[in-house]
Protein backbone atom coordinates (compact mmCIF):
# COMPACT_ATOMS: atom_id res chain seq x y z
CA UNK A 1 0.00 0.00 0.00
CA UNK A 2 3.04 2.10 0.74
CA UNK A 3 4.09 2.75 -2.89
CA UNK A 4 0.41 3.11 -4.20
CA UNK A 5 0.36 5.84 -1.49
CA UNK A 6 3.65 7.31 -2.94
CA UNK A 7 2.59 7.44 -6.65
CA UNK A 8 -0.30 9.03 -5.72
CA UNK A 9 1.51 11.64 -3.78
CA UNK A 10 3.68 12.03 -6.85
CA UNK A 11 1.17 12.20 -9.29
CA UNK A 12 -0.20 15.13 -8.06
CA UNK A 13 3.00 16.77 -7.62
CA UNK A 14 3.97 16.43 -11.32
CA UNK A 15 0.24 16.59 -12.42
CA UNK A 16 0.95 13.29 -14.18
CA UNK A 17 -1.89 11.14 -15.93
CA UNK A 18 -0.95 7.33 -15.35
CA UNK A 19 -2.07 5.37 -18.80
CA UNK A 20 -2.34 1.48 -18.47
CA UNK A 21 -3.24 -0.71 -21.52
CA UNK A 22 -5.72 -3.45 -20.44
CA UNK A 23 -2.74 -6.58 -20.59
CA UNK A 24 -0.93 -4.86 -17.52
CA UNK A 25 -0.64 -6.53 -14.22
CA UNK A 26 -3.92 -5.92 -11.98
CA UNK A 27 -1.94 -3.62 -9.54
CA UNK A 28 -1.06 -1.13 -12.99
CA UNK A 29 -4.45 -1.03 -14.09
CA UNK A 30 -5.76 -0.30 -10.16
CA UNK A 31 -3.94 2.74 -9.97
CA UNK A 32 -3.64 4.00 -13.64
CA UNK A 33 -6.44 6.99 -14.38
CA UNK A 34 -7.30 5.40 -17.69
CA UNK A 35 -6.73 1.85 -18.84
CA UNK A 36 -8.08 1.10 -22.50
CA UNK A 37 -6.83 -0.69 -25.85
CA UNK A 38 -4.20 0.91 -28.29
CA UNK A 39 -6.76 3.02 -29.90
CA UNK A 40 -8.20 4.45 -26.82
CA UNK A 41 -5.40 5.09 -25.34
CA UNK A 42 -4.23 6.82 -28.28
CA UNK A 43 -6.99 9.11 -28.59
CA UNK A 44 -6.71 9.77 -24.59
CA UNK A 45 -2.62 10.77 -25.29
CA UNK A 46 -3.91 12.92 -28.01
CA UNK A 47 -6.66 15.10 -26.09
CA UNK A 48 -4.46 14.90 -22.84
CA UNK A 49 -2.78 17.72 -21.38
CA UNK A 50 -1.04 16.27 -18.81
CA UNK A 51 2.50 17.57 -18.79
CA UNK A 52 3.94 14.19 -17.63
CA UNK A 53 2.01 10.62 -18.77
CA UNK A 54 3.30 7.64 -17.09
CA UNK A 55 2.53 4.85 -20.13
CA UNK A 56 2.51 1.16 -18.98
CA UNK A 57 2.23 -0.72 -21.75
CA UNK A 58 4.77 -1.56 -24.15
CA UNK A 59 7.58 0.73 -26.22
CA UNK A 60 5.27 1.39 -29.61
CA UNK A 61 2.42 2.35 -27.07
CA UNK A 62 4.67 4.91 -25.35
CA UNK A 63 6.00 6.48 -28.33
CA UNK A 64 2.46 6.93 -29.80
CA UNK A 65 1.53 8.79 -26.96
CA UNK A 66 4.81 10.64 -27.33
CA UNK A 67 3.82 11.36 -30.56
CA UNK A 68 0.77 12.76 -29.89
CA UNK A 69 1.61 14.58 -26.72
CA UNK A 70 5.14 16.14 -27.80
CA UNK A 71 4.88 18.55 -24.89
CA UNK A 72 4.28 15.92 -22.64
CA UNK A 73 7.22 14.05 -20.87
CA UNK A 74 6.14 10.81 -21.66
CA UNK A 75 7.62 8.17 -19.03
CA UNK A 76 8.08 4.30 -20.08
CA UNK A 77 8.37 3.10 -16.55
CA UNK A 78 10.36 -0.20 -17.79
CA UNK A 79 11.93 0.30 -21.11
CA UNK A 80 12.94 -3.11 -21.74
CA UNK A 81 8.88 -3.47 -22.46
CA UNK A 82 9.21 -3.88 -26.14
CA UNK A 83 6.60 -6.13 -28.14
CA UNK A 84 8.17 -8.55 -30.24
CA UNK A 85 5.53 -8.27 -32.91
CA UNK A 86 6.56 -4.86 -33.67
CA UNK A 87 10.31 -5.36 -33.87
CA UNK A 88 9.05 -7.91 -36.98
CA UNK A 89 8.62 -4.76 -39.52
CA UNK A 90 12.18 -2.75 -39.28
CA UNK A 91 11.79 0.78 -41.17
CA UNK A 92 14.62 -0.38 -43.35
CA UNK A 93 12.29 -3.01 -44.80
CA UNK A 94 9.36 -1.44 -45.02
CA UNK A 95 11.03 1.47 -47.37
CA UNK A 96 12.76 -1.18 -49.56
CA UNK A 97 9.21 -3.16 -50.18
CA UNK A 98 8.26 0.46 -51.09
CA UNK A 99 10.55 0.88 -53.28
CA UNK A 100 9.65 -2.04 -54.99
CA UNK A 101 5.72 -1.56 -54.64
CA UNK A 102 5.41 2.25 -55.44
CA UNK A 103 1.83 1.63 -56.30
CA UNK A 104 1.01 -0.02 -53.35
CA UNK A 105 -0.59 1.52 -50.08
CA UNK A 106 1.03 0.79 -46.89
CA UNK A 107 -1.25 0.14 -43.77
CA UNK A 108 0.18 -0.38 -40.70
CA UNK A 109 -1.06 -1.51 -37.38
CA UNK A 110 -0.47 0.85 -34.71
CA UNK A 111 2.02 -1.92 -33.09
CA UNK A 112 4.90 -0.57 -35.15
CA UNK A 113 7.77 1.39 -33.83
CA UNK A 114 7.94 5.33 -34.47
CA UNK A 115 10.88 4.66 -37.24
CA UNK A 116 8.50 2.27 -39.07
CA UNK A 117 6.12 4.54 -38.74
CA UNK A 118 7.54 6.95 -40.71
CA UNK A 119 7.89 4.85 -43.52
CA UNK A 120 3.95 4.04 -44.03
CA UNK A 121 0.35 5.82 -45.38
CA UNK A 122 -1.63 5.36 -42.82
CA UNK A 123 -2.12 3.56 -39.47
CA UNK A 124 -5.17 1.31 -38.12
CA UNK A 125 -5.48 -0.47 -34.36
CA UNK A 126 -7.41 -3.90 -33.93
CA UNK A 127 -10.48 -1.97 -32.90
CA UNK A 128 -10.87 0.16 -36.12
CA UNK A 129 -8.59 -2.20 -38.68
CA UNK A 130 -11.56 -3.53 -40.68
CA UNK A 131 -13.62 -0.14 -40.76
CA UNK A 132 -10.30 1.50 -42.15
CA UNK A 133 -9.70 -0.96 -44.73
CA UNK A 134 -13.11 -0.97 -45.44
CA UNK A 135 -13.21 2.43 -46.36
CA UNK A 136 -10.12 2.23 -48.71
CA UNK A 137 -11.49 2.28 -52.70
CA UNK A 138 -11.56 -1.42 -54.03
CA UNK A 139 -8.41 -1.04 -56.77
CA UNK A 140 -5.86 0.05 -54.15
CA UNK A 141 -3.27 -2.69 -53.55
CA UNK A 142 -2.68 -2.74 -50.35
CA UNK A 143 0.26 -3.96 -47.93
CA UNK A 144 -0.72 -4.88 -44.15
CA UNK A 145 1.76 -4.93 -41.69
CA UNK A 146 3.22 -6.33 -39.08
CA UNK A 147 0.95 -8.78 -38.03
CA UNK A 148 0.03 -11.64 -40.97
CA UNK A 149 -3.12 -13.38 -38.48
CA UNK A 150 -4.67 -9.78 -38.27
CA UNK A 151 -4.12 -9.11 -42.07
CA UNK A 152 -5.65 -12.59 -43.01
CA UNK A 153 -8.26 -12.49 -40.70
CA UNK A 154 -9.57 -8.90 -42.30
CA UNK A 155 -9.03 -9.74 -45.64
CA UNK A 156 -11.23 -13.06 -45.24
CA UNK A 157 -13.80 -10.71 -43.44
CA UNK A 158 -14.14 -8.51 -46.30
CA UNK A 159 -12.93 -10.58 -49.19
CA UNK A 160 -10.31 -8.79 -50.50
CA UNK A 161 -6.98 -9.25 -51.32
CA UNK A 162 -3.69 -7.79 -49.25
CA UNK A 163 -0.12 -8.27 -48.86
CA UNK A 164 0.57 -9.50 -45.75
CA UNK A 165 4.09 -9.14 -44.01
CA UNK A 166 5.34 -12.25 -42.43
CA UNK A 167 5.09 -11.30 -38.41
CA UNK A 168 2.91 -12.43 -35.52
CA UNK A 169 2.58 -11.82 -31.81
CA UNK A 170 4.24 -14.87 -30.06
CA UNK A 171 1.71 -14.29 -27.01
CA UNK A 172 -1.55 -15.08 -29.66
CA UNK A 173 0.14 -17.65 -31.58
CA UNK A 174 -0.28 -19.89 -28.48
CA UNK A 175 -3.43 -19.92 -28.89
CA UNK A 176 -4.61 -22.93 -31.17
CA UNK A 177 -8.31 -24.35 -32.22
CA UNK A 178 -8.19 -27.33 -30.04
CA UNK A 179 -8.26 -24.76 -27.15
CA UNK A 180 -12.02 -23.75 -28.47
CA UNK A 181 -12.89 -27.12 -29.00
CA UNK A 182 -12.16 -28.52 -25.68
CA UNK A 183 -13.53 -24.72 -24.30
CA UNK A 184 -16.45 -25.54 -25.47
CA UNK A 185 -17.30 -28.83 -24.63
CA UNK A 186 -17.00 -27.88 -20.81
CA UNK A 187 -18.61 -24.61 -21.35
CA UNK A 188 -21.65 -25.01 -23.65
CA UNK A 189 -23.48 -22.25 -23.21
CA UNK A 190 -20.15 -19.63 -23.26
CA UNK A 191 -19.46 -16.95 -25.61
CA UNK A 192 -16.18 -17.03 -27.67
CA UNK A 193 -14.50 -14.11 -27.86
CA UNK A 194 -10.97 -14.17 -29.14
CA UNK A 195 -8.52 -10.99 -30.41
CA UNK A 196 -7.74 -10.85 -33.79
CA UNK A 197 -4.40 -11.08 -33.83
CA UNK A 198 -4.96 -14.95 -33.04
CA UNK A 199 -4.38 -17.75 -35.93
CA UNK A 200 -7.41 -17.75 -38.63
CA UNK A 201 -7.68 -20.87 -37.40
CA UNK A 202 -8.89 -19.93 -34.22
CA UNK A 203 -10.59 -17.04 -34.99
CA UNK A 204 -12.75 -19.19 -37.22
CA UNK A 205 -13.77 -21.01 -34.26
CA UNK A 206 -14.48 -17.92 -31.92
CA UNK A 207 -17.88 -15.99 -31.69
CA UNK A 208 -16.66 -13.12 -32.52
CA UNK A 209 -13.03 -11.49 -32.57
CA UNK A 210 -12.45 -8.00 -30.79
CA UNK A 211 -9.93 -5.63 -29.82
CA UNK A 212 -9.05 -5.44 -25.81
CA UNK A 213 -11.45 -2.82 -25.64
CA UNK A 214 -14.36 -4.19 -28.69
CA UNK A 215 -14.21 -7.73 -26.36
CA UNK A 216 -14.49 -5.24 -22.86
CA UNK A 217 -17.60 -3.71 -24.05
CA UNK A 218 -19.23 -6.68 -25.87
CA UNK A 219 -19.16 -8.32 -22.26
CA UNK A 220 -20.49 -5.54 -20.47
CA UNK A 221 -23.50 -4.96 -23.29
CA UNK A 222 -24.22 -8.60 -23.34
CA UNK A 223 -27.09 -10.63 -21.91
CA UNK A 224 -25.04 -13.73 -21.63
CA UNK A 225 -23.53 -14.64 -18.35
CA UNK A 226 -20.29 -16.64 -19.46
CA UNK A 227 -17.50 -16.25 -21.42
CA UNK A 228 -14.05 -17.94 -23.24
CA UNK A 229 -11.67 -15.28 -23.74
CA UNK A 230 -9.19 -15.98 -25.89
CA UNK A 231 -6.66 -12.99 -25.43
CA UNK A 232 -3.81 -12.14 -22.78
CA UNK A 233 -5.19 -12.97 -19.63
CA UNK A 234 -4.49 -9.87 -17.95
CA UNK A 235 -7.45 -8.80 -19.49
CA UNK A 236 -9.86 -10.81 -17.06
CA UNK A 237 -9.20 -8.68 -14.15
CA UNK A 238 -11.07 -5.35 -15.04
CA UNK A 239 -13.40 -8.17 -16.97
CA UNK A 240 -14.13 -9.14 -13.93
CA UNK A 241 -13.88 -6.10 -12.04
CA UNK A 242 -16.68 -4.59 -14.35
CA UNK A 243 -18.81 -7.52 -14.17
CA UNK A 244 -19.40 -9.42 -11.46
CA UNK A 245 -22.21 -11.42 -11.76
CA UNK A 246 -20.50 -13.12 -15.19
CA UNK A 247 -18.32 -15.98 -15.44
CA UNK A 248 -14.77 -15.82 -17.57
CA UNK A 249 -13.07 -18.64 -18.74
CA UNK A 250 -9.41 -18.09 -20.30
CA UNK A 251 -8.74 -20.24 -23.41
CA UNK A 252 -5.46 -21.13 -22.21
CA UNK A 253 -4.46 -19.81 -18.60
CA UNK A 254 -0.33 -19.25 -19.94
CA UNK A 255 -1.29 -16.60 -22.60
CA UNK A 256 0.44 -13.97 -20.83
CA UNK A 257 2.89 -10.94 -22.77
CA UNK A 258 5.92 -11.05 -20.70
CA UNK A 259 6.54 -7.73 -22.21
CA UNK A 260 3.29 -6.03 -20.49
CA UNK A 261 3.58 -7.73 -17.28
CA UNK A 262 7.73 -6.28 -17.19
CA UNK A 263 5.84 -2.73 -15.89
CA UNK A 264 5.47 -3.11 -11.96
CA UNK A 265 4.50 -0.86 -9.02
CA UNK A 266 8.39 -0.20 -8.59
CA UNK A 267 8.52 0.92 -11.82
CA UNK A 268 6.26 3.14 -11.98
CA UNK A 269 7.19 4.49 -8.57
CA UNK A 270 10.99 5.15 -9.63
CA UNK A 271 9.51 6.65 -12.65
CA UNK A 272 7.96 9.35 -11.21
CA UNK A 273 10.70 10.17 -8.27
CA UNK A 274 13.20 10.70 -11.26
CA UNK A 275 10.72 11.29 -14.38
CA UNK A 276 13.01 8.78 -15.96
CA UNK A 277 13.25 6.98 -18.00
CA UNK A 278 11.72 9.20 -20.68
CA UNK A 279 10.70 8.28 -24.39
CA UNK A 280 12.83 10.57 -26.41
CA UNK A 281 12.19 10.54 -30.43
CA UNK A 282 14.13 13.01 -32.33
CA UNK A 283 11.46 15.82 -34.24
CA UNK A 284 11.48 14.37 -37.75
CA UNK A 285 11.02 10.81 -36.75
CA UNK A 286 8.12 12.35 -34.58
CA UNK A 287 6.43 14.75 -36.97
CA UNK A 288 6.92 11.93 -39.78
CA UNK A 289 5.61 9.30 -37.59
CA UNK A 290 2.80 11.64 -36.67
CA UNK A 291 1.40 11.49 -40.14
CA UNK A 292 -0.33 8.01 -40.39
CA UNK A 293 -1.87 8.46 -36.32
CA UNK A 294 -3.36 11.63 -37.71
CA UNK A 295 -4.60 10.27 -41.15
CA UNK A 296 -6.29 7.35 -38.95
CA UNK A 297 -7.57 9.55 -36.04
CA UNK A 298 -9.05 11.56 -38.91
CA UNK A 299 -10.75 8.76 -41.01
CA UNK A 300 -12.30 7.61 -38.04
CA UNK A 301 -12.32 9.86 -35.16
P1 LIG B 1 -5.65 -3.88 -28.49
O1 LIG B 1 -5.55 -2.64 -29.29
O2 LIG B 1 -6.80 -4.73 -28.86
O3 LIG B 1 -5.66 -3.55 -27.02
O4 LIG B 1 -4.39 -4.79 -28.79
C1 LIG B 1 -3.09 -4.41 -28.55
C2 LIG B 1 -2.19 -5.56 -28.53
O5 LIG B 1 -1.00 -5.42 -28.48
C3 LIG B 1 -2.76 -6.86 -28.60
O6 LIG B 1 -1.79 -7.81 -28.50
FE1 LIG C 1 2.98 -7.32 -28.77
FE2 LIG C 1 1.60 -9.59 -28.61
FE3 LIG C 1 2.41 -8.40 -26.37
FE4 LIG C 1 0.44 -7.35 -27.88
S1 LIG C 1 0.41 -9.27 -26.74
S2 LIG C 1 2.16 -6.24 -26.97
S3 LIG C 1 1.16 -7.86 -29.93
S4 LIG C 1 3.70 -9.27 -27.98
Amino acid sequence: MLEEQEISTLKRKHRALILAHNYTRPEIQDIADFVGDSLELSRKAAECQAPVIVFCGVRFMAETAKILSPNSIVLHPNPHAGCPMADMASSEAVAAYKKNHPDTLVVAYVNTTAATKTQVDICCTSGNAEKLISGIKKEQKILFLPDANLGSNISRKLKREMDLWTGWCPTHNKILPEHIIQAKALHPQAVVLVHPECLPAVTALADHAFSTGGMLKFVRESDCREFIIGTECGILHRMRKENPTKQFYPLEPNVLCPNMKKITLEDVLSSLRDLEPRIELDEETRRKARLPIDRMLEVLP
